[in-house]
């Protein structure tokens, strides 16, 4: 079964109101102009939280979502400086990502609050890209496929395997984001197809649905050979996301 290719753009904590607008203007000018949107790929733009209002209106209608880059676990209380997933999704965004390395190295985010955070993001429509990946080390002593598994297996505990029908995985290396070393294709493709492998011990029908991105490094340069592996559906974008035109090369790289 072929699976659609989705490209997500993640901006992190980058961007002026001056700056935002014009990304936004020229990602609706692409989206307009049919450039991306054949129908084979998918495209969603993760901007900070206070520019998803921005991102929403200038988005709407068309072939660009909007996605969170984290949401609580919890759907409304007293948690201050936490937005819920209930919230993006009443405005509209479609999709969060969550675990990405960022979130569990920095903020100390467990592999059992990141499974929270993918539960209540599904109970609230969204979409939650999973985002799972080794450091450096962690390579270099072989336990690659070890730290992925468990990270998965986390969320599977506490949702079931059922519930991964909604999401997608997003494998990053750690060693690969945002340090312009990005893991080879052959690196990729057998950590992507050790994962979907690892899925389909729970359930072939998931295993064999599930997008899973490559994200680390990526940029319009090295997109086509990584997207042409057999277990990579699209990818997630850091840095080159904040480029309008690099962003689009990279997906039509996805077609
Ligand atoms: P990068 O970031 O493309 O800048 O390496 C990817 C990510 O952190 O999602």
């Amino acid at each position: 079964m072929a699976r659609k290719f989705l490209v997500a753009g993640n901006w992190k904590m980058h961007g002026t109101p001056a700056s935002v607008d014009a990304l936004l203007g020229a990602m609706r000018h692409f989206s307009d102009a049919q450039a991306w949107s054949s129908g084979q790929v998918d495209v969603v733009v993760c901007p900070p939280s206070l520019y998803v209002p921005a991102a929403l209106a200038a988005l709407t209608g068309s072939s660009v979502a909007v996605g969170a880059q984290n949401a609580s676990e919890h759907e409304a209380g007293a948690y201050t400086g936490e937005v819920s997933p209930q919230m993006f999704a009443a405005l509209g965004v479609r999709y969060v990502i969550l675990g990405h390395s960022e979130r569990r190295s920095l903020f100390g985010e467990s592999d059992a609050l990141v499974a929270a955070k993918v539960q209540q993001a599904l109970s609230a429509g969204l979409t939650p890209i999973l985002c799972v990946g080794e450091t450096f080390n962690e390579r270099q002593q072989g336990v690659t496929s070890t730290v992925v598994q468990r990270q998965l297996d986390a969320v599977i505990a506490l949702v079931g395997i059922d519930a991964l029908h909604d999401c997608v995985i997003a494998y990053e290396p750690v060693w690969a984001i945002g340090t312009g070393m990005t893991a080879t294709p052959a690196q990729a493709q057998e950590v992507h197809a050790f994962l979907r492998a690892h899925l389909a011990t729970n359930s072939a029908a998931i295993a064999t649905k599930i997008q899973i991105l490559y994200g680390g490094s990526v940029k319009a340069g090295n997109a086509a050979e990584l997207f042409a592996c057999e277990d990579i559906d699209g990818g997630l974008i850091g840095g080159a996301s904040l480029n309008a035109e690099e962003f689009l090369a990279i997906c039509q790289a996805a077609q």
